[in-house]
């Protein structure tokens, strides 16, 4: 096998779009059928490709959000199951993969960096394989460019073809061409695919996947697929044996994790609320879950948040502008003053919660005054934490043929502006905790001073303190001495009962 990719000079193109290969289509992947998802629950690796990998080694680089790293956490295992080792250098490496994110432009950019820089290791080791997956792989002009002009790549494959990883790794082993699966389809939920976690503390749990909510601005509905909810019971299993594992914090995971339930057809009328009250049940210090969409986000869900125990009061809730005309244009189906009833609801059913955002300054057309609501309402919301972006077009989204008419140096502009009140906030959000006992999952030392541990409180702030690196992976009391914008330093007071 290594021979015929050492014979590998020329790669044929000529051939792919008529072949089994489809190229990726944004078009096709914004449809939403009606079809069924389907639950498979039949992955196994064929007899030939169990060992393919014995005595090689692997590299995963992950550009993005959560749910690309938990993609990489299921790679990781996958490539294990087939005898691969993993490796953190690339020199050693024998498959080197990218898990890219489309999210904005410069996201892109880094990636098609990385490829470049990848070209000449590519060179001295031939037999390497390179391979592209994750978002942009779903994307018909970056597959293009690709092709075009990037030839040491020897693999693409899409969101949806992840669990075809063992097949796409043979391929790429024994074919002379470019080898590239993308399905452009809305997707399904393979439940029993193998993943090799990142620590053992705190895990990550998808709920669901895909979206459906298309704001006009987002590649994700096109690269992700429909929204599609696990069974609750698969995602209670998993939780429950992360749990027995000894790990700490889950995360529960999903583009839009209230919309939670809506397209499971076995059980009706079943929301994020109720899988959230039956997961407080489980023996594990601590819940949180990502991203909350505010126009999903329902009476029951803050009922049972209220209820607290481990269900942590830290809610990401992505407000993108404070300008009701730019929210519809935006396509995000709720106002200015509907997020802020909705916040204020939150707020006084769990009054010690902390909130973080995400907003998106020179959205086409977005006037001074608009960005001002923006302004207003951060300061208003006071949040803890804001992720912050400059407007980026994203082809095929109907964003993208508005005119992108704020200049770079306005929108550069609004950014610094909003970014010194992010920070302001976050500093007298943590000057609150000046002498305050916080509960610290302990989840790592400092890598300059392994005398120095790190971790989060429930609300999700930085905390740095010392103690013996005993405590890793332990709950403890740490009385917070000094303030800074965006972590607190502190003082061990006591080791919590292991819990
Ligand atoms: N599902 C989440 C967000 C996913 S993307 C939600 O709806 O809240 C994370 C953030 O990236 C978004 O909240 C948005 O603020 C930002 N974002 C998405 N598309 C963008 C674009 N085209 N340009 C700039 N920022 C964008
Ligand atoms: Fe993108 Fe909107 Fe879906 Fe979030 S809810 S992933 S911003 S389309
Ligand atoms: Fe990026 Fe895809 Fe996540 S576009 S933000 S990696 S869903």
């Amino acid at each position: 096998m290594t021979k015929a990719k050492q014979d590998k000079t020329e790669k044929d193109y000529s051939t792919y779009f008529q072949t089994t290969f489809k190229p990726p289509s944004l078009k096709e992947a914004r449809r939403r059928r009606k079809k069924t998802i389907q639950f498979l629950n039949d992955f196994s690796i064929p007899d030939d490709i169990e060992e393919i990998g014995k005595g090689k080694k692997y590299l995963i680089r992950t550009y993005g959000c959560q749910m690309n790293e938990h993609d990489t956490e299921v790679m990781a295992g996958i490539l294990e199951e087939i005898g691969y080792e993993a490796t953190e250098n690339e020199e050693n490496a024998d498959i080197i993969l990218l898990n890219t994110c489309a999210i904005r432009e410069n996201a892109e950019n880094k990636v098609f960096g990385e490829i470049g820089h990848l070209k000449n290791l590519k060179r001295e080791k031939p037999e390497l394989i390179l391979g592209v997956c994750g978002c942009m792989a779903q994307e018909e002009s970056v597959v293009n460019r690709i092709l075009q002009k990037h030839q040491q790549v020897d693999l693409i494959f899409g969101t949806h073809n992840i669990h075809r990883l063992p097949q796409l790794v043979k391929e790429a082993l024994f074919s002379k061409e470019i080898v590239m699966e993308v399905w452009s389809k809305e997707g399904d939920i393979v439940e029993n695919l193998p993943k090799v976690r990142k620590g053992n503390i705190r895990g990550w749990v998808n709920i669901m996947y895909g979206c459906d909510k298309f704001c006009t601005y987002c590649i994700v509905p096109y690269t992700r697929g429909k929204e599609r909810s696990r069974h609750p019971q698969e995602i209670i299993d998993e939780v429950r044996e992360l749990a027995r594992q000894g790990y700490k914090e889950i995360t529960l995971l999903g583009q839009n994790v209230n919309a939670y339930g809506k397209d499971l057809e076995s059980i009706k009328n079943y929301g994020l609320g109720d899988l959230m009250d039956e997961i407080r049940k489980i023996d594990i210090p601590r819940i949180r879950f990502t991203t909350s969409h505010p126009r999903d986000f329902d009476d029951h869900l803050i009922e049972v948040l209220a209820k607290g125990g481990n269900l942590v009061e830290h809610i990401h809730l992505p407000v993108q502008s404070g300008n009701s005309d730019m929210l519809k244009i935006m396509g995000r189906k709720y106002t200015r003053e509907r997020y802020l009833e909705l916040f204020y609801k939150i707020k006084a059913a769990i009054p010690h919660a902390t909130f973080t955002t995400d907003i998106i300054v020179g959205f086409p057309n977005e006037t001074d005054e608009q960005f001002e609501d923006t302004m207003s309402l951060v300061r208003e919301c006071q949040f803890d934490g804001c992720y912050t972006f400059i407007y980026s077009p994203r082809e095929g989204t109907p964003a993208a043929r508005m005119e992108d008419n704020i200049s770079m140096e306005v929108k550069k502009e609004r950014l610094q502006r909003l970014n010194a009140l992010v920070n302001e906030l976050a500093a007298e959000s943590n000057a609150k905790c000046a002498d305050q006992v916080v509960e610290v999952l302990v989840e790592g030392a400092s890598k300059k001073n392994p005398d120095v541990l790190s971790g989060h409180t429930r609300t999700n702030k930085v905390v740095n303190f010392r103690g013996p690196k005993s405590l890793i992976g332990n709950l403890v009391n740490v009385r917070v001495k000094n303030v800074k914008t965006w972590s607190l330093d502190g003082e061990l007071i006591e080791e919590k009962a292991e819990v």
